[in-house]
């Protein structure tokens, strides 16, 4: 197969949803169909002893586990599909924004008595921001929901984006009894599921025309079905590939993962729509997957893989050329060359070394400590850096101090080291000492790994103390001089610290206290994150 087939072939995506919504059971379904796995219910076994374990060093100790769910890789018609976990529950992490920047379409699982909930629109929003096209599969159709001509419209109304059913359920209120394609006008009635959904669902295709198709669902279903076809046609989006690729419309499916009502029909038109490896920015112009010069950046750094060994892995996303196994590469920020020896790929559920991969695919290499979230790497003789990564705002912020304060320099070096991994966001308080930082996250999980890796890899027991705010903003003034402690009115309403280049930043509780500040500075400009970064 040629280069260009290779790339072609690829297509790179996370799933993204609120907890609970069916995230782990699509995956598992889209793996069943893949042919990855046999039977349903092994990843959803594994994830029921994750979540039996409360706390994160017990995570830790089944790194296997979270690790190999990091990124599945198998094949299906043609296709060679990358699946890349967003962890959701109490994993949410800045990692899981992160992972974001590393695909090339989302699948946004929604619940269809829920609708869209808190954590489907963070995610949302991430992807929305760098406009990558958006696919909705609208979960649990075997029960009870909300109507579907709503959840579309929640959709639109909630999100921003315009929705385009790309097939409708037939029948009511968790008794659907199939769904009708619009691309391809064709009715897809499925058998009841016998295997709890465990094994692929049979279902029969119909013209719908078929007098067959009336006699199965019945005038009333059939008349229903009509009257909501017909509203689609006239008052919906047009189907339109230009605004998908654009992130404007998303295409969307109903089904359930549970019972495989509709997942074979996604799967299949997801492939078909979703674009392959896209062209990334970079400060020497748009890098084309098909450039044969390789480059790749890292997003995500997991640490203690094996305590015994300290060992890390870089995950890093091809962006062009074909990766080899022990090929030397330019690391930009040490501006040094590199050996990206023993790669580490996953399977389904294996890991295992590789010897070459394609723009698109996710490798996995060693790290001694030199990569950094954001990192670029690229072939010696083609030197360049892609767009920074972006900070995202946190939303957890925690004082931490050692306890011992004899160790205050490896405490010093430990949060420094985990800050550049990214593991945490570091922001230093205005005129206090140095013996305390304030940490900020995404997610409460941060603070455990932080605790736990000071511990066991610095040796450095931490005193955290939750501080009762929600909210930051980088701050300056519209002539750009420099926001302080003195200069802004209202500054002890929250806490004014400064983030690692020295930028002020106040910390708050709520938007309402923003809006405070705002009102009774008139000068002055706020941003969640970074100006430069904005
Ligand atoms: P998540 O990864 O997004 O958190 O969700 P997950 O797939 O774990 O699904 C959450 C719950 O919803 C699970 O139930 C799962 O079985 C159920 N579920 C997923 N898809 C469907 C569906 O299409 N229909 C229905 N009715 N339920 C669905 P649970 O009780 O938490 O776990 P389990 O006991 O079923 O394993």
């Amino acid at each position: 197969m040629s280069f260009t087939e290779e790339i072609a072939k690829r297509r790179t995506f996370a799933i993204i949803s609120h907890p609970d919504a069916g995230k782990t059971t699509l995956t598992e379904k889209l793996l069943l169909y893949g042919g990855a796995i046999h039977l349903a219910g092994s990843i959803k076994s594994r994830k029921a002893q994750r979540h039996a374990v409360s706390d994160w060093m017990e995570i830790e100790k089944q790194r296997g586990i979270s690790v190999t769910s990091s990124v599945l890789q198998f094949d299906y018609a043609g296709c060679r599909i990358n699946i890349l976990d967003t962890p959701g529950h109490q994993d949410f992490s800045e990692d899981t924004y992160r992972t974001l920047m590393a695909v090339d379409s989302a699948v946004m699982v929604l619940d269809a008595a829920k609708g869209v909930e808190a954590q489907t629109k963070k995610l949302f929003k991430v992807c929305r921001e760098r406009r990558i096209p958006i696919f909705t599969f609208i979960n649990k159709l075997d029960r009870y929901g909300k109507v579907p001509l709503d959840l579309l419209d929640e959709v639109e109304k909630v999100l921003g984006i315009r929705a385009y059913p790309m097939n409708f359920p037939i029948g009511t209120d968790g008794k659907y009894l199939g769904v009708y394609d619009r691309e391809k006008n064709l009715v897809e009635l499925f058998a009841e599921d016998t295997s709890h959904g465990q094994t692929e669902r049979i279902s029969e295709i119909f013209s719908p025309n078929d007098a067959e198709v009336i006699k199965r669902i019945g005038q009333n279903n059939f008349d229903a079905l009509q009257d909501d076809l017909m509203l689609l046609d006239e008052a919906g989006e047009k189907f339109d590939l230009d605004k998908i690729n654009a992130g404007d419309l998303t295409p969307t499916f109903f089904g359930s993962a549970m019972t495989n009502f509709g997942v074979k029909n996604f799967l299949e038109e997801y492939l078909r729509l979703a674009p392959p490896p896209a062209p990334r920015l970079s400060d020497d112009g748009i890098i084309e997957p098909t450039d044969e010069k390789f480059s790749a950046f890292v997003f995500k750094i997991q640490a203690n893989m094996n305590p015994a060994h300290r060992d890390r892995l870089a995950f890093i996303r091809i962006c062009s050329g074909k990766f080899e196994r022990n090929m030397n590469v330019w690391h930009a920020p040490s501006n040094k060359l590199v050996k990206l020896s023993q790669p580490q790929q996953f399977l389904a559920q294996e890991r295992q070394i590789i010897e070459e991969a394609f723009p698109g695919d996710i490798v996995g290499l060693f790290d001694t400590g030199i990569f950094g979230i954001g990192d670029t790497l690229t072939d010696a003789t083609h030197k360049f850096k892609f767009e920074d990564f972006p900070i995202f705002p946190p939303e957890k912020f925690a004082r931490v101090q050692a306890k011992d304060t004899m160790k205050r320099k490896q405490f010093a070096k430990g949060i420094e080291q985990l800050t550049q991994e990214g593991a945490i966001q570091l922001f230093y308080p205005v005129g206090a000492g140095t013996d305390s930082y304030i940490v900020g996250t995404v997610g409460t999980l941060q603070f455990e790994v932080l605790q736990y890796r000071l511990k066991s890899e610095y040796n450095v027991d931490i005193l955290l103390t939750m501080l009762p705010f929600e909210v930051a903003r980088w701050l300056k003034y519209e002539d750009d001089s420099k926001v302080t402690p003195a200069t802004l009115r209202g500054a002890d309403r929250g806490m004014f610290v400064l983030d690692r280049k020295e930028n002020p930043v106040l910390i708050v509780e709520n938007e309402w206290s923003l809006g405070w500040i705002g009102d009774n500075n008139p000068k002055l400009l706020m941003n969640a994150t970074p100006f430069d970064n904005a």
